[in-house]
C-alpha cells in the first residue's frame, strides 16, 4: 500500500506535503513526489527515490510557495522502485496518485497506446492518469473525467489528482483503499490516514467506496460516480498528536513494546464488571441467545493479526466445550471453498482495518449470511464501518511496521468474545474470575516481564546477532507465541526464523540444527513442562544453541535461560511474548537493520 496526501489552502504546501508523507511513511517507502500548483496553473513535480527525507532534499532546490498540491510514498507493486515508477505521475494535462491496484490497466494501455500515448514507466496508475488525460478535453472537468475514467477501471484506488485546467482544486476518490478529508479554516487537507491530519484539524470526512470529491479551500463537495451530489458526513478524529510521536524513544518499535500495560489497560477498560467479573461487550449486536447459539468461530487475519487470532483459539478452546474454534490466514481463507457451518460467527482480526486480504474475507463471509465481529484498532477504517459488530482495541496508534501492542491486545479482545461465549452458555462462576481475574492481573504481569528481562535480552542479543538462521519452538498455547516470534525476527532483523509446534521437531526440522542455527523454546510451567524439556533435550543432543524463555524456577538445560517472573497460567504465553519483541528488538539494533521500517514491508497491506 501506499501513502496520499493533497493540502489546498492559503499555506505553502510543499513543506505541508512532506511532513504528511513523513507520518505516512509506514505505508510503503520505495519512492516518493510531490506535485504543487501556482495561481497561473504552473506544476512543480518533485520526486525521489527512497524515504521522503531523499524528496525533502530534492524539494529543497526547487522551494515554491505554490499553496495546492499532492504527495505520494510509495510500496511498488507494479514496477521496481525507480524515479519513472514514482507518484505523482504525470500525463498531459494531469497529474495523478493512486494507492491500490488496477488490474485492467494493460487492456487501458494498448487502447491508450494506440491513441498515441507512451508510457515513461511499468506502473498501472500511470495508465490511469493518461485515460483521465484522454477523457479530459470531452468531458471539459477534471471531476467528469474522472468519473469517466473510474468506470472504465477495474480494480482498488484511493486517488487524488491536479489539473492545469482548474489550479483550485484537487478531485479525490476511492474504492477499496481508504481516504479522509480533513476540513479546516479556508484549507482542506486529504490524507490516507489519519496520522497526516493530526494537529491540522480534527474535523473529517471518511470517503465511502464510488464516492468521488472536489476538494477547494472552502471544503469538499461530494459525489457518486455518475456525479449525483452527496452530503458529507463530517465526524471528530480519534487519533492525538502523541501517539504518532517517539516520546523519547529511538524507535517507535521500542514505545509500542513499553506501552503494552497501558494499551491493554484500555482495551480492557468498562469490559470486565469490578463486582461481578462479568464480561460486557456492548458492540457485539448479539443478543445473549443469538451467543448461546454459536458453535462455530472462525478468526481471520493476516501477519501478526492472524497469529494473535490463533493464540486465542488455543486459549479459548481452554474454557469451552461445545464451541469449534479455528483461525485462519485471510489470503488463503478468501480463495478456499470453504464450509460455513450454521451458528457460526466470525472474528474479523486487523490493526488498521484495511487490510486487502482480511476485507475481501468479511465481504464473503457476509454474503454467505455469516455474523462478522471486527477486532479493529483503527477507528474509522473500512473493516470497523463494514463489521456487523466490534470490539475496538483502542492500543492507540501503532506506527511501526512490526505489530507488538495490538497483537497483545487483539488476543485480549478475542478471548474476552470468548469469556462472553461461554459465560451466556452458563460458565461456572469460578471459571469466570479465575480467567477475568487473570486479566485484570495481566497488564502488571507484562509491566513486571519487562522491567526484569530487558536488560538482560540485551545482553543476550551480542551472543546471538552474527547468526543467520534460528528455530522457534513453543508446545499448545506456546506455539502460536513461537510462530509470531519467529515473525519478529524475520520482519525486522531479515534473520531466517521459522516457528514449530515442540512436537513436531523430531519429524523433520530438528534436520536443521547445526551451527547456524540457534533455537528459542518457550517452556511454561504448567502440565505441559516435562513434556517440553525433553523436546529441549532432544534439540541439545544434535548440539542446539538453545535460548529458552520460561518461568520455571528450576535449573534447566540451556545455552541460554531468560526467566520471565510471572504466575500468570491462562494469559502466560503474553508475558513471555514480549522476551521475543524485545529480542527483536534488540537484534535489529545489533545488526543496525531499518527497524521501524524493515525493507519491502508496509504497515497494512491495502492491495492484494
Ligand atoms: C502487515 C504488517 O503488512 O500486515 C503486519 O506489516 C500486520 O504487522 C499485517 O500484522 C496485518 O495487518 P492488519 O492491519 O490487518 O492487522
Amino acid at each position: 500500500m501506499c501513502g496520499i496526501v493533497g493540502y489546498i489552502g492559503h499555506r505553502p504546501a510543499q513543506p505541508i506535503l512532506t511532513s504528511g508523507l513523513k507520518r505516512l511513511e509506514y505505508r510503503g517507502y520505495d519512492s516518493a513526489g510531490i506535485a504543487t500548483i501556482d495561481d497561473d496553473a504552473r506544476v512543480t513535480l518533485v520526486r525521489a527515490v527512497g524515504k521522503v527525507a531523499e524528496l525533502e532534499h530534492a524539494v529543497a532546490t526547487r522551494v515554491t510557495a505554490d499553496t495546492v498540491g499532492i504527495g505520494h510514498t510509495r510500496w511498488a507493486t507494479h514496477g521496481v522502485p525507480s524515479e519513472r515508477n514514482s507518484h505523482p505521475h504525470h500525463v498531459g494535462r494531469v497529474y495523478l496518485i493512486h494507492n491500490g491496484i488496477i488490474e485492467n490497466y494493460a487492456e487501458l494501455a494498448d487502447v491508450l497506446t494506440e491513441r498515441g500515448y507512451t508510457f515513461a514507466g511499468e506502473t498501472d496508475s500511470e495508465v490511469l492518469a493518461a485515460l483521465v488525460d484522454a477523457l479530459l478535453p470531452l468531458h471539459g472537468t477534471l471531476l467528469e473525467a474522472v468519473s469517466g475514467a473510474l468506470k472504465m477501471v477495474v480494480g482498488t484506488y484511493g486517488l487524488a489528482l491536479l489539473s492545469d485546467e482548474n489550479p483550485d482544486e484537487i478531485v479525490v476518490a476511492r474504492r477499496g483503499s481508504p481516504l479522509i478529508v480533513g476540513l479546516g479554516e479556508q484549507e482542506t487537507f486529504v490524507a490516507s490516514d489519519a496520522a497526516a491530519i493530526v494537529g491540522h484539524t480534527d474535523r473529517v470526512v471518511y470517503l465511502q467506496d464510488g464516492e468521488i470529491g472536489v476538494c477547494t479551500r472552502g471544503g469538499i463537495a461530494l459525489y457518486d460516480v455518475d456525479v449525483q451530489p452527496l452530503e458529507p458526513a463530517v465526524e471528530k478524529l480519534q487519533v492525538d498528536l502523541a501517539s504518532i510521536q517517539k516520546k523519547g524513544y529511538d524507535h517507535f518499535l521500542l514505545k509500542e513494546i513499553h506501552e503494552q500495560p497501558e494499551a491493554l489497560r484500555a482495551t480492557l477498560r468498562g469490559r470486565i464488571d469490578p463486582e461481578t467479573n462479568r464480561v460486557q461487550l456492548g458492540g457485539l449486536n448479539l443478543t445473549d441467545d443469538q451467543l448461546r447459539s454459536i458453535r462455530n468461530v472462525i478468526v481471520v487475519g493476516c501477519g501478526t493479526a492472524y497469529y494473535a487470532g490463533l493464540e486465542a483459539a488455543y486459549l479459548i478452546e481452554q474454557f469451552t466445550d461445545d464451541v469449534t474454534i479455528r483461525a485462519e490466514v485471510a489470503s488463503e481463507l478468501r480463495y478456499r471453498s470453504f464450509h460455513t457451518p450454521k451458528n457460526t460467527v466470525a472474528l474479523i482480526v486487523s490493526q488498521s482495518g484495511e487490510t486487502a486480504d482480511t476485507l475481501a474475507c468479511l465481504q464473503e463471509l457476509q454474503r454467505r449470511g455469516v455474523h462478522c465481529i471486527g477486532i479493529v484498532n483503527v477507528v474509522g477504517s473500512t473493516i470497523a464501518r463494514e463489521v456487523d459488530g466490534g470490539i475496538y482495541t483502542h492500543v492507540g496508534a501503532e506506527i511501526s511496521v512490526a505489530s507488538t501492542k495490538a497483537f497483545t491486545s487483539q488476543v485480549a479482545a478475542v478471548t474476552l468474545f470468548g469469556i462472553a461465549l461461554a459465560q451466556a452458555k452458563g460458565m461456572s462462576r469460578q471459571d469466570l474470575v479465575r480467567y477475568t481475574d487473570e486479566f485484570a492481573l495481566l497488564p502488571e504481569a507484562i509491566e513486571a516481564a519487562l522491567a526484569s528481562v530487558e536488560e538482560q535480552v540485551r545482553d543476550v542479543v551480542r551472543t546471538y546477532s552474527d547468526y543467520s538462521h534460528a528455530l522457534y519452538v513453543g508446545r499448545d498455547t506456546l506455539y502460536p507465541i513461537a510462530l509470531e516470534g519467529a515473525l519478529k525476527l524475520k520482519e525486522v532483523t531479515y534473520v531466517h526464523a521459522e516457528g514449530y509446534a515442540a512436537g513436531e521437531l523430531k519429524h523433520g526440522p530438528i534436520a536443521l540444527i547445526d551451527d547456524s542455527f540457534f533455537e528459542v523454546c518457550y517452556l511454561q510451567d504448567n502440565w505441559l513442562r516435562e513434556k517440553s524439556v525433553s523436546a529441549l533435550v532432544e534439540m541439545n543432543a544434535r548440539g542446539a544453541h538453545a535460548i529458552v524463555v520460561t518461568n520455571v524456577d528450576r535449573e534447566l538445560p540451556a545455552e541460554t535461560v531468560i526467566r520471565v517472573p510471572t504466575t500468570a497460567d491462562l494469559l502466560a504465553p503474553l508475558v513471555f511474548n514480549v522476551v521475543s519483541q524485545l529480542f527483536a528488538y534488540y537484534m535489529a539494533v545489533e545488526r543496525g537493520t531499518d527497524v521501524d521500517q524493515p525493507r519491502n514491508l508496509a504497515k497494512s497491506v491495502t492491495v492484494e
